[in-house]
């Protein structure tokens, strides 16, 4: 089977190498040349654990190939897969810009029957516009080719991309057409050892449902928040509240860390596209738009808590910010909380010293040297009257407290992530203060 994935962001690049693996020959496609350049020599644009040994291996193996022509790819596929970004428009709407793009450029150059899915997540009913962009272009050239239009969301997390790939809860392909289901049903066989469901549906409940379930995860994360930061004023503790709703069977435990604010490309995009959804449709989302602003206040509470101990104005103070991604195990900082808190204590006059064991490449080029970037932890706590953990990197767990006591001015450890453990750090020296908890005294 021949393919084509348009778009080598994280979606389409793990799309793809994640097929070729299977067997399928693929061909990935990006209007990036450098890009492009880059990938053909074995040169990954993301990190991604196990991502860059695969897509050696399947080029060498000669089922993965990467242009940046569609058309010269066109004739030779029976899908397409388009995996293009949709960033937010100012009014919090998907740009769809992209995806039609693609669409077109399908319409112009299609010459038999092919199948276009859609694996970018894009508001309900751009399949129909998809479709009618397709015709629109197939008119104009006077022909009559017979094409699909499919949705097959993708949930893969960043971080563990390639696992999630191999090994989904399910899969969610929304058809019209018994060829389209057809053709999607032997693309998937191959992976259908590995044991997941393949569950298919109208095309409107496929695109439904990726931001359906987006928004799911981002609620439990924001509700979670909203109860620590109740606990945080009343006295109890969120992190036995949490363990005792998390093995109620109906709730889980998953996705119930309180912290300092969701971030990454997906949940703060699919939000707000809900919501625009929502209103656009004379329906305003209550708990999204809620989820929303919950999200955008608790992105705050790292720099508030730092602003509390040590007084609003903190000319002359210098804070060591542990974690800029926006989750461990990736280099991605959108939408990460770092950037609220980074924004916030350089408004009150701070100095920011910074560590992230691989963003340090991403933040320089996004915050630029408005900060100072540090070699390890123990570098950025130097002379740090505190500490404030804005990602839960692994590494980041057991810090020799000895040496981070003497290298810093002061005592103060602000956890985004509550990771680290009170009475250990009061033993140390240190003043501590979490999400959910109070400054001890
Ligand atoms: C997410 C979805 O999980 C995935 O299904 C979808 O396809 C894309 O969006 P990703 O953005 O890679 O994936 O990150 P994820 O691991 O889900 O984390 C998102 C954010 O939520 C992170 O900032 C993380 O720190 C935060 N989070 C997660 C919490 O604050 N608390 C939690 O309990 C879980």
């Amino acid at each position: 089977m021949n393919i084509a994935i348009v778009g080598t962001g994280y979606v389409g690049l793990v799309t793809g190498t994640c097929f070729a693996e299977m067997g399928t020959n693929v061909t990935c496609v990006d209007i990036d040349t450098k890009k492009i350049d880059k990938l053909n020599n074995g040169i990954m644009p993301i990190y991604e654990p196990g991502l860059e040994e695969l897509v050696k291996k399947n080029i060498r193996e000669g089922r993965l190939h990467f242009t940046t022509d569609l058309t010269s790819v066109l004739d030779k596929v029976e899908i397409v897969f388009s995996a293009v970004g949709t960033p937010p428009d100012e009014d919090g709407s998907a740009d769809l810009h992209y995806v039609l793009d693609v669409a077109r450029t399908f319409g112009q150059k299609i010459n038999r029957y092919t199948l276009l899915v859609t694996k970018s997540t894009v508001p309900v009913g751009t399949a129909q516009k998809v479709k009618a962009a397709i015709r629109e272009e197939l008119e104009k050239r006077g022909v009559n080719i017979p094409f699909d239009v499919a949705s097959n969301p993708e949930f893969l997390k960043e971080g563990a991309a390639i696992k999630d790939f191999m090994n989904p809860d399910r899969v969610v392909v929304g058809v019209d057409t018994q060829q389209a289901r057809t053709l999607m049903e032997r693309l998937y066989k191959p992976f259908l050892l590995n044991g997941f469901p393949i569950l298919f549906m109208d095309v409107s409940s496929a695109e439904m449902t990726k931001y359906a379930a987006n928004a799911m995860l981002a609620t439990r994360i924001s509700f979670m928040n909203d109860i620590a930061n109740l606990c945080e004023r009343i006295g109890a503790n969120v992190d036995m509240v949490r363990k005792g709703m998390g093995t109620d069977d109906r709730i889980g435990s998953r996705f119930l860390y309180a912290g300092c604010g969701y971030g990454g490309s997906c949940f703060p995009k699919d939000v707000k596209a809900l919501c625009h959804t929502g209103r656009k449709n004379g329906y305003p989302m209550r708990v999204i738009e809620a989820v929303e602003a919950v999200n955008e206040n608790q992105k705050e509470i790292v720099a508030d808590k730092l602003k509390e101990a040590l007084g609003a104005d903190l000319n002359g103070k210098v804070i060591a910010l542990w974690g800029l991604a926006f989750k461990p195990e990736t280099d991605d900082m959108r939408e990460a909380p770092a950037l609220v808190i980074i924004d916030k204590l350089l408004e009150a006059g701070a100095t920011v010293r910074a560590f992230d064991p691989i963003a340090m490449d991403e933040a320089r080029r996004k915050i630029g040297n408005k900060i100072m970037y540090c070699n390890n932890i123990y570098e950025a706590a130097e002379g740090a009257d505190a500490i404030a953990l804005a990602t839960e990197w692994k590494q980041f767990r057991l810090p020799d407290w000895n040496t981070v006591r003497k290298t810093m001015r002061g005592n103060l450890i602000v956890d985004g992530r509550n990771i680290y453990d009170q009475n250990e750090l009061a033993d140390k020296g240190f003043r501590y203060t979490r999400i959910g908890k109070k400054l001890a005294e």
